[in-house]
């Protein structure tokens, strides 16, 4: 007798897929595509919200490897999702690096900002990776809960995103504190930036040992930079993380997300080497098949509004994405982080409408 079950998700090359996700990093097209979101565990879900009450201040819940691993595989049993993303952020790098860090209730991260030559030269160069041990002990205890299908994703943030966070020491509407710092201070801005690229390889690296599958560099703010500085400060940052953590794990599988990189979106794919790319909601589908998903793997791109929108505006928006992409080496995400407001049921809405697709 026939499993129907294994007609729907058989790729187009003989082999049974064993993670869909995975797959199509290695280049085969699923038929319904993987499907994941960033930020999938968070405040939009009550089980989050609780865990997140107990668990006190925000670091706290990262830094505790029992807590960290419940949040990060609340959204795949809840979802059954085809990727689980480990629960951190990517300031714990600066935390690493001795800076401090605090997250204020509904005001987003605060660090003391990192704005002078002078307060430049007395950073360390070295993270204390120590601190970041209960990060590699959720990841461990992720990989052994999670279902072999499922794939674990390890993620940092690109240099040029999380200097944005140190020089300003918040987030800023337009990044003006790192761009003008980069103008000024080009050499101290370039020691900020060095010191980011050489930790997170090393940290990709150990969240590789610690059972990550595939990693992923989040550059939230590349879409703020002029061409030339998208390619100094975004792109060549990015691909020696790449070349470095290549340098070691040579199929190390990474999906960069350069947000707003818009027409320049095929030179960063080429320059930095990455397998996949993920794309905001702002994406232009033709240019995008063409120049991108003909190279690599293409990751996005729902509007995370309407998912909060929801009804016909959701469907509808959930079968453009898939009209436009799932043609080619496709996972299905939203185009950047679900929001707090986002109601359960408009998820479980687009989570039906990917998985009853067939291309
Ligand atoms: O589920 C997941 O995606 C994994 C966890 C994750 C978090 N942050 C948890 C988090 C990931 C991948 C990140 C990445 C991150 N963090 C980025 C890049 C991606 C993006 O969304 O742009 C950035 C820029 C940060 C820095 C950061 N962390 C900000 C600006 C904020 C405040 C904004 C907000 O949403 O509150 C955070 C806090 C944060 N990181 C929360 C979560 C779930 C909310 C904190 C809380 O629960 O109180």
């Amino acid at each position: 007798m026939i499993d129907p079950s294994h007609l729907r998700n058989t790729p187009l090359t003989p082999s049974q897929p064993a993670k869909p996700f995975l797959d199509v990093l290695n280049g085969q097209r699923q038929i319904t595509p993987p499907l994941w979101m960033m930020r999938q565990a968070g405040r939009y879900l009550p089980e989050y919200r609780k865990v997140r009450e107990t668990a006190g201040g925000f670091l706290d819940l990262c830094f505790n490897p029992e807590f960290a691993t419940e949040v990060t595989l609340q959204p795949i049993r809840r979802f059954g999702f085809d990727a689980a993303i480990i629960f951190s952020d990517i300031l714990v790098i600066p935390y690493a690096l001795g800076r401090s860090v605090r997250f204020e209730a509904g005001e987003g991260p605060r660090l003391d900002p990192l704005d002078t030559p002078d307060g430049v030269a007395a950073l360390a160069r070295e993270a204390d990776f120590g601190k970041l041990e209960p990060v590699f002990e959720a990841l461990r205890r992720v990989r052994a809960a999670l279902d072999p299908k499922v794939t674990l994703i390890g993620f940092c943030g690109a240099p040029w995103t999380v200097a944005t966070y140190m020089i300003a020491g918040r987030g800023t509407p337009d990044q003006g504190p790192a761009r003008m710092m980069a103008y000024r201070h080009p050499d101290a801005f370039a020691a900020i930036i060095d010191t980011i690229v050489e930790n997170s390889i090393q940290y990709l690296l150990r969240q590789l040992a610690a059972g990550a599958e595939v990693l992923q560099i989040f550059d939230t703010w590349a879409g703020v930079l002029p061409a030339a500085e998208f390619r100094r400060w975004s792109v060549e940052p990015t691909r020696r993380i790449v070349a470095g953590v290549r340098a070691k794990v040579p199929d190390a599988k990474i999906i960069g997300f350069p947000r707003g990189a818009g027409a320049l979106l095929p030179s960063y794919v080429q320059a930095t080497g990455v397998d996949a790319v993920s794309i905001d909601w702002a994406a232009e589908p033709a240019f995008v098949r063409e120049r991108v998903q003909s190279q690599v793997a293409v990751q996005g791109n729902l509007d995370p509004l309407v998912l909060i929108a929801g009804g016909a505006a959701l469907d509808r928006a959930v079968d453009d994405v898939l009209a436009n992409y799932a043609g080619g080496r496709f996972i299905f995400n939203l185009g950047h982080g679900i929001q707090p407001e986002t109601p359960v049921a408009h998820v479980e809405q687009m989570v039906k409408r990917v998985r009853d697709f067939r291309s």
